[in-house]
């Protein structure tokens, strides 16, 4: 069965009790469960993954080149995540960035992504159904 990446970074795996008047109350089950809903009707099954360290995030994204595509939240590895962009860089499928909050909006260290660029697209600001759209884009998108 194809599968999806779907990889969180730093901080992300205490979604639900983290800072909830910014990132929400949907703790990463939910969040993984309601991409999985989003992706069944293709076919494809949800691999999550979520890690504290720059290092697992790139030894994850070095296995997962067999993936049909990825959902990626780096967290505040947005900022200066260099190694991470380089693996991204060689990941071979379409993969979409993520941020919950509206990182435009909060401390001017959060208006830079060193990822970016190399992403299909971007969502941020709409809470936990912003994985949900990035993964209706993947199913949309990906041939
Ligand atoms: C975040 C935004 C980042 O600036 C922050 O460091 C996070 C979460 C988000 O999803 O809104 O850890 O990526």
């Amino acid at each position: 069965m194809p599968e999806v990446l779907l990889l969180n970074g730093p901080n992300l795996g205490i979604l639900g009790s983290r800072e909830p008047e910014i990132y929400g109350t949907d703790t990463l089950a939910d969040i993984e469960r309601a991409v999985g809903e989003e992706v069944a009707g293709r076919g494809w099954r949800v691999v999550a993954r979520q890690h504290d360290c720059e290092g697992e995030m790139i030894r994850t994204i070095q296995d997962s080149y067999e993936t049909v595509g990825a959902i990626v939240n780096p967290g505040a590895l947005m900022i200066a995540g260099w190694s991470l962009r380089d693996a991204l860089a060689n990941y071979p499928r379409p993969w979409l960035e993520v941020h919950l909050s509206n990182v435009w909006a909060r401390e001017s260290f959060r208006h830079e992504s060193v990822l970016a660029p190399l992403a299909a697209g971007v969502i941020v600001g709409l809470g936990a159904l912003g994985y949900r759209l990035a993964a209706r884009a993947l199913v949309a998108t990906v041939s």
